[in-house]
C-alpha cells in the first residue's frame, strides 16, 4: 500500500522516522481519521477543516494547502485502489528534532496519510451496545484532536476488559463524551449532549446528527447531562467517523429501554445510511 508524506507518496514498508520525533516524543501534532464508504471519502471536507483547526490551535503549520492535501489523499485513494469500506488516517506532527521541549527553531512538519480497510460495525449498530463510566481526567484541550490520547486508551482498555464497547466519560457529574465518541441521550423526543466546548472533541458525526435533527424536526439540545440522567433516558447512542451512529442499550448496570435500541436512534441512522450512500 501507498503512504502520503509531506514529501510524495512512498510504500508502507519504506516510511520511517527518527526516534527523536515530537509526535513519537511528545505526542506533539494533530490527527484525523477519515471514513471510506464504496472506496469514497465520506466529509472530507470537514475532516480537512478540522485538521487546520487542530494544527492552528497547536501552533502548528499543514505543509500542504487544503485543496493541494485533498487532491493529494484522492490520488491515495486512487493509487491504493481502494474499493471497499476503509478509513484514512491522516497526522501531523511538529517533525524530527533532538528533543527538547519547546518548538524547534525550524519549520519542518512531519505528514502522512495511509488508508486501511475498515467495515462497518453493523452488528453493533444493529444490536446496540453496553458502555461503562469513567472519571473524565482528560486536559482542557479537548476540543483539539491531538495525539495526546493516553487517557482515552486507559478508559477504552477498561471498557474492554468489562466487556463493554465504550467508556463515557464524565467530569463534575455531567457526561462529557465517550473515550472515541460523542455521546447522546434522548429524552422526551428531544436529543441532549454536551456543547462543543473545550471538554470534547466536537465530532463531525456529532454536527451530521446535529444536521439530521433539523431536517427531521427532532430538537436537538446541546446542553450537558448529569450521570444519574442516564437512570431516565428513553434513548442512548454514539457516534464516532469508524463507528456511524450506535445505539447504547446498557451503561454499567442500568439499561436503556429495556435494552433495545431507541425510535429517534434508528431515524437518526437511517439519515446517516442515507448520506454514507
Ligand atoms: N475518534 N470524541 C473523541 C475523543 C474522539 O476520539 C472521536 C473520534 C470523537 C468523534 O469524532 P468524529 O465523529 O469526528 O469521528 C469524539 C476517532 C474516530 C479515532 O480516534 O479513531
Amino acid at each position: 500500500p501507498y503512504v502520503l508524506t509531506e514529501k510524495s507518496f512512498f510504500l508502507y514498508q519504506e516510511v520511517a522516522y527518527p526516534l527523536e520525533e515530537r509526535g513519537l516524543q511528545f505526542g506533539d501534532g494533530v490527527y484525523e481519521v477519515v471514513r471510506i464508504y464504496h472506496g469514497k471519502y465520506f466529509l472530507l471536507q470537514e475532516h480537512i477543516d478540522r485538521l487546520y483547526r487542530s494544527a492552528e490551535a497547536i501552533r502548528l503549520a499543514v505543509p500542504f494547502e487544503k485543496e493541494d492535501l485533498i487532491e493529494k489523499l484522492e490520488q491515495l485513494r486512487k493509487m491504493n485502489d481502494v474499493k471497499e469500506d476503509a478509513i484514512v488516517y491522516l497526522q501531523v506532527t511538529r517533525g524530527s528534532f533532538p528533543r527538547a521541549h519547546a518548538f524547534p527553531a525550524e519549520n519542518r512538519p512531519n505528514l502522512f496519510a495511509y488508508i486501511r480497510e475498515m467495515p462497518r460495525k453493523l452488528q453493533e449498530a444493529e444490536n446496540g451496545v453496553r458502555a461503562i463510566l469513567t472519571r473524565d481526567v482528560r486536559w482542557e484541550y479537548c476540543y483539539i484532536k491531538s495525539l495526546n490520547l493516553l487517557a482515552n486508551v486507559l478508559a477504552k482498555q477498561e471498557a474492554a476488559e468489562r466487556g463493554a464497547f465504550e467508556a463515557i466519560f464524565y467530569r463534575d457529574g455531567k457526561i462529557t463524551e465517550g473515550s472515541s465518541s460523542n455521546i447522546f441521550l434522548v429524552q422526551g423526543g428531544k436529543v441532549y449532549t454536551h456543547p462543543a466546548t473545550e471538554r470534547i472533541l466536537n465530532g463531525i458525526t456529532r454536527m451530521k446528527v446535529k444536521q439530521f435533527c433539523d431536517l427531521l424536526h427532532i430538537p436537538f439540545i446541546e446542553e450537558a447531562f448529569a450521570t444519574e440522567d442516564i437512570a431516565k433516558a428513553d434513548e442512548m447512542f454514539l457516534t464516532s467517523t469508524t463507528a456511524s451512529i450506535i445505539p447504547i442499550i446498557q451503561v454499567e448496570e442500568q439499561l436503556i429501554a429495556g435494552g433495545k435500541p431507541g425510535e429517534v436512534t434508528r431515524k437518526l441512522q437511517a439519515a446517516y445510511e442515507e448520506a454514507a450512500g
